[in-house]
């Protein structure tokens, strides 16, 4: 009840920027509905829906009613504006996973905002200021939250793109369901103290392998995000020539083709493929990784070859990121290890009551600063490198908060300059990643492995 007269009243609000209506503004919503556009709302639902053959599975969660959470489309340097409407039976927040938002508009409770109840909402507003392939999630109870459904991938378009003859969004996730399609636990202790715990039903958009049509010798933008809790994957396309244009919402120095590519949760790549000039053929976009390799989605050839040359997709326009000064940065030094401290804690947000992992010997499972102090505080305007050590036999996909980093230099292999939000760090490696503390707030630091996350693998850095 409440929440319907709020959304009423946000309508009028901003009918009223519009038009002029003599309905006396409501204070914020009135001052908002000048500033930005009507806000989108974002309701959280439990849902029913086909993941696999079996049965519908029941307690899925969405944005929306309709299936899989909507892919935002925003627009660079234009302002966004959405109103989270909480109607689950869960406390929640969303998090713009890669965006660059002032800190209140983070996501991260308690560090930056309220949780937001059942039947509660919270007004989100922010100008993306880079354009690219981004996602949105919860940042709290999150294993749950976010293994139940609530990954949802984000373009954040610029005016001067490149034209493509045809544009896809992969949402790349897993599920973890028995034989009767329902969900089982979400993760095993043993799993979590190592690469995390996989999901049964692997998906794309909800769906497995599912198929789209493109125009035959026609340039197609392919643009997916990794929203699973677990899975690393390793990307192949099949029947037809892919370069990666961009990675983590930035273009890459230098294309090449995702021969392998390792990326994991929390990632994304943009692909330009060139579709094959027959009609009927089928180009695969595969993960090659482990064991069980599969199709993650195919696109068919339609119709007479456009006759396109994948050399004509002029490059991306590189994304306002500051660049980070090598000679006056301050190195911070921070090693990712195992912690043999095994003590359940209760913390909130959705601590998974163990301890398996730590930063710089401090394990950290709930997503409260409480008790712990910030692994460093930073001067704003000032450049600093992080010196990251993996002294774990596993790989770790560190995601930064707040900040765009660039990726000077590995212990283990050649790198490119990439601009990034996540590093996938590997076993043994060392890598030092460039960034300007130039976000003033309180910016999470974690391993997007969300068992790792929650048990050990996260901590903040604070900006001042
Ligand atoms: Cu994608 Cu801290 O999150
Ligand atoms: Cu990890």
């Amino acid at each position: 009840m409440t929440l319907f007269t709020r959304r009423g009243l946000l309508k009028t609000a901003a009918l009223a920027g519009i038009g002029g209506v003599g309905i006396p503004a409501m204070g914020r919503l009135g001052g908002w509905a000048a500033a930005a556009p009507e806000p989108m709302v974002l309701q959280t639902a439990k849902i029913q829906t086909k993941l696999m053959d079996g049965g519908l599975t029941r307690d899925v969660l969405t944005y929306g009613n309709a299936g899989m959470p909507p892919v935002l489309r925003m627009k660079k340097g234009e302002p966004f504006a959405a109103r989270l409407v909480n109607a689950i039976d869960d406390p929640t927040t969303i998090h713009w996973h890669g965006i660059r938002v002032p800190n209140k508009m983070d996501g991260v409770p308690f560090l930056v905002q309220p949780y937001v109840y059942t039947g509660d909402h919270f007004d989100y507003v922010f100008t993306p200021p880079d354009a690219g392939t981004f996602w949105y999630h919860p940042h709290c109870n999150t294993l749950e939250q976010m293994g139940h459904g609530l990954t949802g991938v984000i373009v954040v378009e610029n005016p001067g793109d490149p034209k493509f003859d045809a544009e896809f969004v992969l949402n790349l996730r897993d599920w973890r369901l028995g034989d009767d399609a329902q969900f089982i636990d979400q993760f095993r202790p043993r799993d979590a103290a190592r690469t995390g715990t996989y999901g049964t039903v692997r998906t794309a958009n909800w769906l497995d392998q599912p198929q789209y049509d493109a125009p035959a010798g026609g340039l197609v933008r392919l643009r997916v995000a990794i929203t699973d809790v677990t899975r690393i994957y390793a990307f192949r396309v099949d029947g037809a020539e892919a370069t990666v244009m961009a990675l983590d919402g930035n273009p890459v120095p230098e294309r090449f083709s995702p021969d392998a590519l390792l990326l994991g949760p929390g990632q994304r790549m943009e692909l330009a493929i060139r579709m094959p000039d027959d009609e009927g053929a089928i180009v695969s976009l595969r993960d090659v990784r482990g064991t069980k390799p599969k199709i993650l989605a195919n696109l068919r050839a339609t119709g007479g070859s456009l006759k396109r040359d994948v050399r004509d997709i002029a490059p991306l326009e590189a994304n306002p990121v500051k660049e980070v000064d090598l000679t006056a940065a301050q190195h911070i030094s921070l090693a990712l290890s195992a912690t043999a401290e095994n003590v359940p804690s209760d913390g909130i947000c959705g601590s998974l009551g163990y301890s398996f992992w730590a930063i710089n010997k401090v394990p950290w499972p709930g997503d409260t600063p409480d008790p712990t102090a910030p692994l460093a505080e930073l001067k704003l305007g000032k450049s600093y490198v992080i010196d990251m050590e993996n002294l774990t036999p596993q790989s770790h996909p560190m995601h930064l908060h707040g900040m765009s980093f660039k990726v000077l230099s590995s212990s283990t292999r050649q790198v490119q300059p990439l601009i990034s939000d996540t590093y996938l760090i590997q076993p043994n490696e060392k890598v030092q990643l460039g960034f300007v503390a130039d976000n003033p707030g309180d910016w999470l630091l974690h391993c997007h492995i969300i068992e790792h996350q929650k048990s050990g693998m996260t901590s903040y850095v604070r900006v001042v």
